[in-house]
């Protein structure tokens, strides 16, 4: 069997197109365009990619922008100081901290997303909409976890009742992406370092999501027959002397038993960003009243 695979470019072509038709109707409604701002600290090259491509976005979607570029001596009361000047910014609604930060400001990470106002939390990081995603309340939610539930729903796989496991933790995508799979009536499993027996766990998975950050961490043998495997994993490696860019899966052998399959590049990175834009034009509306 060969498995559908999952573009993620024209699932988020979708995504940006429903984004900037929201946004065109704030404009007209209120007289204002969406705002975002991202903030990086330091000058981390993946960082730097990521932040342009974001602003490239907000360009395309006619949404205003603004990048704080800060160097990486920022100390933690300017940095603090930065997002208490864009939380009190009206033009702004939606705030982005670029991570990871620079050494020096890491151990500051959770006190600097705790910072930014929860409406304007368009990574839904800050406590209050991890709680609120928790309890099932409408939120702010993670672009990465939340792009890739819009994607399996575009793509007809069925959430409700499946069994999903999410492999790796994070905050950005395995918790997250375990409640968001939860509230969609999927039966989840969270497996990680610590699991034992991952491959027989993995092989009753219906949808599989791999955020490990280990380069083809998932082989064949741990996909079951006809299962959806979700690739969340960016990592750079050197192949034959050249940098690459290869999932958490084994691509070329998984999709040989896989039902449908994201390729890496070209999948669920590019959902990341149109969430981003979704988020924010929602940011704006829930501020504006709409
Ligand atoms: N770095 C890697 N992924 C993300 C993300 O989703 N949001 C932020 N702010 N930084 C990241």
């Amino acid at each position: 069997m060969s498995a559908k695979i999952l573009y993620g470019k024209e699932f988020a072509a979708r995504i940006k197109e429903e984004a900037r038709r929201e946004a065109d109707e704030v404009k007209r409604g209120k007289g204002i365009a969406p705002g975002l701002a991202v903030i990086i600290v330091g000058s981390d090259p993946a960082s730097e990619v990521y932040v342009r491509n974001k602003q490239k976005a907000c360009d395309e979607l006619a949404l205003y922008s603004v990048k704080v570029e800060l160097p990486e001596e920022t100390s933690r009361e300017e940095l603090i100081a930065k997002i208490d000047e864009l939380n009190d910014d009206e033009k702004v609604h939606g705030i982005l901290v670029q991570l990871p930060l620079p050494r020096s400001l890491a151990k500051h990470e959770a006190e600097v997303l705790n910072r930014i106002r929860p409406e304007k939390d368009v990574d839904g990081f800050h406590p209050m909409n991890v709680g609120r995603l928790s309890i099932g309340e409408r939120t702010l939610t993670p672009c990465t976890p939340t792009g890739v539930i819009r994607m399996l729903e575009m793509a007809n796989i069925k959430i409700d009742g499946a069994h999903a496991v999410v492999i790796g933790r994070s905050n950005i995508v395995g918790k997250p992406m375990a409640n968001l799979l939860l509230q969609k009536n999927a039966t989840v499993t969270v497996c990680h370092s610590h699991t034992k027996n991952l491959k027989e766990i993995t092989r009753t998975a219906d949808i599989i999501v791999a955020a490990v950050g280990h380069p083809k961490f998932v082989t064949a043998d741990m996909v079951k027959d006809g299962a959806t495997v979700i690739d969340v994993g960016i990592n750079r490696v050197m192949v034959g002397g050249e940098r690459k860019l290869v999932g958490d899966v084994d691509f070329d052998g998984a999709s040989e038993v896989a039902g449908a399959i994201t390729p890496v590049p070209g999948g669920v990175g590019l959902l990341t960003i149109a969430m981003l834009m979704h988020n924010t034009v929602a940011a704006a509306k829930m501020q504006l009243g709409i």
